[in-house]
């Protein structure tokens, strides 16, 4: 991932193993180890919990496959945000990172602060106050690294991804073997009878954790042969993602009994527990930690390059600011500062499970125009033999599509006052738009 300097232009560095790690180091972070509970309590049994995360699972990968096909054809990089711009024109692409800017990057940062919080719960107890405290300096910390020099971030980051991979592994291997717990035989009654009424916000819950699949594309241009590559790191990424999670939460379904999951806002940490005591408890937990961090300092580190490369554009207010390089760090940190002050604002305003369902909602929004996209693109440009063509079509995009207005259409219903706000704030890129290019038109 070195750069060329010479010519200013990207090297092809990136191989097929990295660019899988990518994609699941990208998607597994949090949402595996915080959202096994309220999936649960909204699905009503443990049968439902499972197709809630395959469903999930099902829709996230018949979107990423047609997303991929356009990654295939536009082999360029920027990712969505090049998509929607060269599909429906370039105020979309401007649209989509103004969201990432405003609410889904720092958005994330704060959810993920929150759950680091809730995790150092286990090792020592806090107030809600407290947690606050810490998830604002666990920020303030991965922050300054971030300031200080982009290696330090590369360094938690290889640390964090080898780190996850640990409880994840134990979980799955231990709880499948040896897990004992009465799960699917024990449920109560008043379970099984809410069953299905909260199906939609099960499948919203686990997307959170199957989320970040689009990155990958962002690197398109150094990928070696990206049309080839990224439909087969994308679709064997999501597919491994899928078979994890559903695997890990039979484990945890039988590792621990049905009102413990539901009710604890660390069922990870839990199952860890019961399954290895209170000292392999400990590892699992710290691992689970680590893995929290690792998707934090990720998140926040690509947060600053949206601002960063919007502003040098200069398509945003203070596009000077943003886009300036620390003088002596030669890091983009006014857009880190940018994205954790607003993080902040939404670690203050929201839990850990309203952000994340906030986050979903206005990314599935782009999203969904995205999986549209591979209508548009077969009519602008059929398909070349050997290009990569998303399977099943239209059967794929069309469940990816139906998916993407499930969601929209249920969060709407369930919470229409955070939907709006959502909207509201997506709408409120328009007037900046036009605004900042009225200006770039009278300077340039
Ligand atoms: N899947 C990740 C997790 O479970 C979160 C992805 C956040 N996505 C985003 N676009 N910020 O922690």
């Amino acid at each position: 991932m070195e750069t060329n300097s010479r010519r200013g232009t990207l090297k092809k560095s990136v191989t097929f193993m990295e660019a899988l790690a990518l994609v699941i180091g990208m998607i597994i972070g949090s949402g595996i180890f915080l959202k096994p509970g309220i999936v649960l309590g909204h699905a009503g049994t443990p049968g439902m919990g499972i197709l809630a995360w395959a469903a999930g699972g099902v829709i996230t990968l018949a979107a990423a496959l047609s997303v991929a096909e356009i990654a295939a054809a536009i082999p360029k990089s920027g990712g969505l945000y090049t998509y929607l711009g060269e599909l429906y024109g370039g105020v979309f692409g401007f649209l989509l990172g103004w969201v990432q800017t405003i609410i889904s990057y720092p958005a994330s940062v704060a959810a993920l602060c929150i759950a680091f919080a809730t995790y150092s719960g286990y090792f020592l107890p806090m107030s809600d106050g407290q947690q606050t405290w810490l998830a604002i300096g666990i920020l303030a910390f991965i922050l300054l690294m971030n300031v200080l020099s982009t290696k330090n971030g590369g360094i938690i980051q290889t640390i964090a991804t080898a780190g996850k991979l640990i409880p994840v592994i134990g979980i799955v291997g231990f709880g499948l073997a040896a897990g004992a717990a009465p799960g699917f035989a024990g449920i109560p009654a008043s379970a099984a009878a809410a069953s299905g009424s909260g199906f939609g916000a099960a499948i919203l819950g686990t997307l959170w954790a199957y989320d970040g699949w689009i990155g990958v594309t962002n690197m398109a241009g150094e990928i070696g042969n990206p049309a080839k590559t990224l439909p087969r790191v994308i679709s064997a990424g999501v597919l491994f993602v899928i078979a994890v999670y559903v695997l890990f939460n039979v484990a945890i379904y039988r590792s621990l009994p049905y009102e413990a999951i539901v009710n604890s806002p660390t069922p990870g940490a839990d199952a860890a527990q019961a399954l290895f005591g209170n000292g392999g408890g400990a590892f699992i937990t710290a691992g689970i930690i680590v893995s929290i961090l690792g998707a934090l300092n990720g998140y926040l580190m690509t947060a600053a390059r949206v601002p960063q490369s919007m502003g040098a554009n200069g398509q945003l207010p203070f596009s000077r600011t943003l886009a300036r390089l620390h003088p002596k760090f030669q890091t983009p940190a006014n857009a880190l500062l940018l994205q954790s002050v607003l993080a902040v604002i939404y670690i203050l305003s929201g839990t850990f499970n309203t952000l994340t369902d906030l986050l979903v909602f206005v990314l599935w929004i782009f999203f969904t125009m995205g999986v549209f996209g591979v209508f548009l693109l077969r009519k602008k440009t059929p398909p070349r033999p050997g290009r990569y063509r998303v399977p099943l079509y239209p059967l794929t995009p069309l469940i990816g599509m139906a998916g993407g207005v499930y969601i929209l259409a249920s969060t709407i219903l369930n919470d229409p006052i955070r939907s709006l706000t959502g909207i509201g704030i997506t709408l409120l890129g328009l007037p900046v738009y036009y605004l900042m290019q009225r200006k770039s038109k009278k300077t340039g």
